[in-house]
């Protein structure tokens, strides 16, 4: 019977090796949370590297791990230290991270780099041939991988694959300054269809292939050797049932079986019953402007002194990249700005910002979705924002307010949010003074319109008309002479 192989850098789970065994924890980030209901529900084969390197993995434990990935439907590839630092924290989040989400500054061209790129993409592509068959279909994800299409349809020129790009495509100016621009569009080529979260990442994409290939582009589709790749736009939704359901059981929670991160929200609340609870929830990452939000509230703060004593930010930043010297520099930064700010302005009663530097298990991310009056999402440039999705599937009985973005690819879908420019101080600090007055009445129907659109276009909606359309493409006769 013929599967679906999933491939990505991240798999769903990741591996550690403790003084008490092999360790599985769940993966952050939206490509791992979204395709895990996918892949849960159907039958796939999931390949990834697995979080360890070969020189800390004991050869006695690697059928151990090849077990414990197999009950999560995966396999591994393997990555050596070296491979890791210059494919992952090297190629990956130096070169392509920052420059596809318009941080020219940060974009490191580093020939070395590129070279363990090409070859651990190799490394991806030689696993895929090994773990499936001609009629198999492959669906690679994200920008860790972008060369494996073409390196798989070399092998298998029949097969069917799909390559779907969680993060932006950065408009041809900025894709043109990157000196291995034409292999990178080469190597996504490879696919029969390539899917973005919008459509302006996908006039990006072909705008490059047009100019720097100077292949033929007719609407959505590539014209190549014979070939007719399609290009078109997916918009990833979330698993709202699990979001939903999650939030209704915890509403029913007795008191007793409250998480103890709960109750702390709760006797917060109970202190002081007029204080709105604003809460953000990002991986540490430069493109999520954390810096420049703690900014903001502080400038709103100033500007509206009424609300000091009467707002608290809570801060979720999760480690993320953290070898990545950028990365060290943002947490630092981090660290001084909430450092100051609630040395300058806590009182005996009040402490402006609750930072957390760390991940949280799902049922206390429902904690605080469902605890929260306000979530503020302020992303310089993010190819989708997941969290904006799940904070209002939570809202129960609709209330709630969301600030988001307009950088965000979710920001497309999510027009009865309220939409910023996070570099404007001004309009944030308006905006929150909006969203703390904001009447229930209005917040309800908002809402109504987002949750009806995330319910129906749901994650595994997208992943359908993913696959359908792949289908299509390799049902049809698309080849050309
Ligand atoms: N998330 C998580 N643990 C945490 C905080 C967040 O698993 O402690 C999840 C969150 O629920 C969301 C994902 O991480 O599904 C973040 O996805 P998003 O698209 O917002 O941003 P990304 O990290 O992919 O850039
Ligand atoms: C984003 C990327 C994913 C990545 C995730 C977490 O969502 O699109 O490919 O997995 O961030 O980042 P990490 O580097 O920890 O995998």
């Amino acid at each position: 019977m013929s599967k679906t192989i999933i491939i990505s850098n991240r798999l769903p789970v990741q591996l550690q090796i403790s003084d008490g065994g092999l360790t599985a924890t769940p993966s952050v980030g939206g490509l791992a949370t979204g395709m895990k209901s996918v892949h849960s529900g159907g039958e796939s084969l999931w390949i990834g590297w697995s979080g360890l390197t070969e020189e800390d993995t004991p050869a006695d434990l690697e059928s151990e791990i090849d077990k414990a990935l197999a009950k999560h439907g995966c396999a591994k590839v393997n990555l050596t230290a070296n491979e890791i630092d210059g494919f992952y924290f090297g190629f990956s989040n130096r070169t392509i991270w920052p420059l596809f989400h318009y941080f020219l500054e940060y974009t490191e061209f580093e020939l070395d780099f590129w070279n363990v790129y090409k070859s651990v993409n190799q490394k991806f592509a030689d696993a895929i041939i090994e773990q499936s068959n001609e009629d198999d279909t492959i669906w690679v994800h994200d920008y860790q991988l972008m060369l494996v299409p073409q390196m798989v349809r070399e092998k298998r020129p029949n097969t069917s694959i799909g390559f779907f790009l969680h993060i932006p495509f950065p408009s041809y100016e900025i894709f043109r300054t990157m000196p291995w621009r034409e292999e990178v569009l080469e190597g996504l080529l490879g696919s029969d269809l390539i899917g973005f979260h919008t459509y302006d990442y996908e006039r990006h994409f072909l705008s490059s292939v047009r100019r720097l290939l100077g292949l033929e582009v007719s609407f959505n589709d590539v014209y190549q050797d014979h070939r007719v790749i399609k290009v078109d736009s997916f918009p990833m939704g979330i698993d709202y049932k699990k979001f939903r359901d999650a939030a209704i059981a915890h509403g029913k929670n007795a008191p007793e079986n409250r998480s103890d991160f709960q109750i702390k929200l709760d006797d917060h609340k109970a202190s002081a019953p007029d204080t709105k609870l604003i809460i953000s929830i990002d991986r540490l990452d430069y493109s999520k402007g954390i810096a420049k939000r703690i900014n903001a509230f502080e400038y709103f703060l100033n500007k509206y002194p009424q609300y000091k004593e009467k707002v608290r930010l809570i801060i979720l930043a999760v480690p993320s990249r953290s070898n990545v010297p950028q990365y060290q520099l943002l947490k630092k930064e981090i660290d001084e700005l909430v450092g100051r700010i609630n040395g300058e302005l806590s009182t005996v009663n009040w402490t402006p910002i609750w930072y957390f530097y760390r991940s949280m298990p799902f049922e206390n991310l429902i904690d605080l979705y469902t605890s929260s009056d306000i979530a503020w999402l302020t992303p310089l440039r993010d190819g989708m924002n997941l969290v904006a999705k799940e904070y209002i599937a939570t809202r129960i009985d609709k209330t709630g307010v969301l600030i988001l973005s307009e950088m965000a690819g979710s920001a497309y879908e999510m027009n009865e949010a309220l939409l910023i420019n996070p570099n404007n101080f001004e309009q944030q600090a308006d905006t929150l003074k909006q969203a703390i007055t904001m009447p229930k009445e209005e917040q309800m129907a908002r809402n109504m319109f987002l949750q009806n659109r995330l319910e129906r276009y749901n994650v595994e909606v997208w992943a359908n008309e993913f696959m359908n359309a792949l289908n299509q493409k390799s049902e049809g006769d698309d080849t050309f002479v």
